[in-house]
């Protein structure tokens, strides 16, 4: 092949495939130098492929907290060198949990590592009392800096590392403030390879944030293996421990817990948690089975309206979607003909637990119908199911599960969608195909 020669300029270095007396770039006169291109050799492959036979799999080993709530969202025990990250609004229980955690992994015999910067020592301890914390295993510093934690993690060389927060944490060679974007990218991702190589399993605690100011989790979750979210209403004491992306475990477990005096309870009969019969035998409230994960959890949705006579009435809703609630009320006018010109709505679900699926529609519009007619539904009847626009009762999933729990708390009518195949369970089951039938059912 022929030998490609390019031309130089000494001055500013611009190239060129033909000798020019002037350079275009610099504009100096007679600089340029002929150069021969040397073509690169190609370099050998050196990527590794394999067939899928040749694969080995891996070999999953869980430690388990016994803290069951936990382990189950975890996807039954925390795999060995896992990097979780666990989200969750200021002052919700983060530190709290983990501190549960490394309490129980020290009781297994693991050594772990807290690094606080979030809190001083002192505060631990008096949290660690509150809890009942023993922790032989357990190590605490309170460094911040990353390549400083790193010698620590080396010396020690615990099993289980917490990081709490990762918003306190910086590399010093990095210019920008703690908590900034560029910093808790690097952290993340710097103290993440260090654990994975380290075989060490990392909890890497960070704060929700209000949008702006400092960042948040969501900017990290694609580095680590695992992300959790604890969530909750802050004054109400239940919290739920959800993991959206878990490369070891399904994404559909949630661990129910509840704040009290000391630390975190485990709820392991969350089915009737939430529920009790004297509110629901009052009008304006009924029994809904709502699906969290694979868990059924009896919520009792409530509806209060009033007579206003002032221009625009109030909506009110708590613990489901605003717009849903706009809906159902427009589908009440315009199929039912109910008039809530002159009304206040307000809807709420007991309990704190937020309901973002549809399948509330119906019990929503009952409850609202119960009390508008002030007229009980009863503590023996569950409804569930999607409504439409046209007011038609739309099938939702989980109906089976739902049915057969209902069944087991001693409901004894089910008011559901149209099913698919009608299963013989020990409950009546009325299916409504639209609101009109739903409303005539219940009310007459
Ligand atoms: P914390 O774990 O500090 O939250 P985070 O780390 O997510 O910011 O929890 C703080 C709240 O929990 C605080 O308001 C007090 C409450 N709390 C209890 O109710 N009981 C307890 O045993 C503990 C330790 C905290
Ligand atoms: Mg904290």
């Amino acid at each position: 092949m022929k030998k490609k020669n390019v031309f130089i300029c000494e001055v500013c270095g611009y190239t060129t495939p033909k000798w020019l007396g002037r350079c275009p770039q610099c504009e100096e006169w007679d600089t340029f130098r002929e150069m021969e291109v040397k073509k690169e050799k190609k370099k050998k492959s050196t990527m590794t492929i394999k067939m899928f036979s040749e694969l080995e799999g891996e070999k999953e080993e869980r430690t388990k907290t016994e803290i069951e709530e936990f382990d189950r969202v975890m996807g039954g025990g925390l795999v060995v060198g896992t990097q979780v990250l666990v989200g969750g609004e200021p002052g919700i229980g983060k530190s709290t949990l983990m501190l549960q955690i490394a309490d129980a992994f020290s009781k297994r015999g693991k050594k772990v590592l807290y690094v606080s910067g979030e809190e001083s020592l002192t505060q631990i301890k008096m949290r660690a009392k509150r809890i009942g914390f023993s922790g032989e295993n357990v190590f605490f510093s309170s460094e911040t800096e990353v390549e400083v934690v790193e010698e620590g993690l080396e010396k020690i060389n615990p099993s289980v590392a917490i990081f709490d927060s990762l918003q306190t944490m910086k590399i010093s060679e990095i210019p920008s403030l703690p908590g900034t974007p560029s910093q808790l990218k690097e952290v993340t991702q710097r103290l993440t390879r260090f654990c994975k190589m380290n075989g060490i399993s990392g909890f890497f605690l960070a704060h929700v944030t209000k949008e702006g100011i400092i960042a948040g989790p969501r900017l990290v979750e694609h580095i680590v293996d695992t992300v959790l979210y604890l969530e909750g209403e802050r004054h109400t004491s239940l919290r739920i421990l959800r993991s959206i992306k878990n490369r070891f475990g399904s994404t559909n477990e949630v661990g129910i817990f509840e704040m009290e005096e000391g630390g975190l309870r485990e709820v392991k009969n969350t089915s009737s948690f939430f529920i009790s019969e004297s509110t629901l035998d009052s009008p304006g409230s009924v029994a809904f089975p709502h699906i969290e994960g694979n868990r059924v959890f009896f919520l009792e949705i409530q509806a209060l309206t009033s007579y206003t006579p002032f221009g625009t009435p109030r909506r009110v809703s708590m613990g489901v979607d605003y717009n849903r609630v706009s809906i159902l009320l427009a589908v009440l006018e315009n199929k039912l003909g109910v008039d809530l010109k002159t009304r206040d709505v307000f809807v709420n679900v007991v309990g704190g637990i937020f309901i973002k699926d549809p399948s509330a529609d119906l019990p929503v519009l009952l409850a609202v119908i119960s009390s508008l007619k002030n007229k009980k539904i009863g503590p023996k009847i569950v409804a569930f199911g999607e409504i439409g626009l046209t007011g038609e009762v739309r099938r939702v999933a989980g109906t089976e599960k739902r049915l057969l729990e209902a069944k087991k708390l001693g409901f004894e009518i089910a008011i559901v969608p149209p099913l698919e195949k009608t299963k013989k369970l020990d409950i009546e089951i009325k299916e409504v195909k639209n609101v009109q039938e739903a409303v005539e059912f219940v009310f007459g």
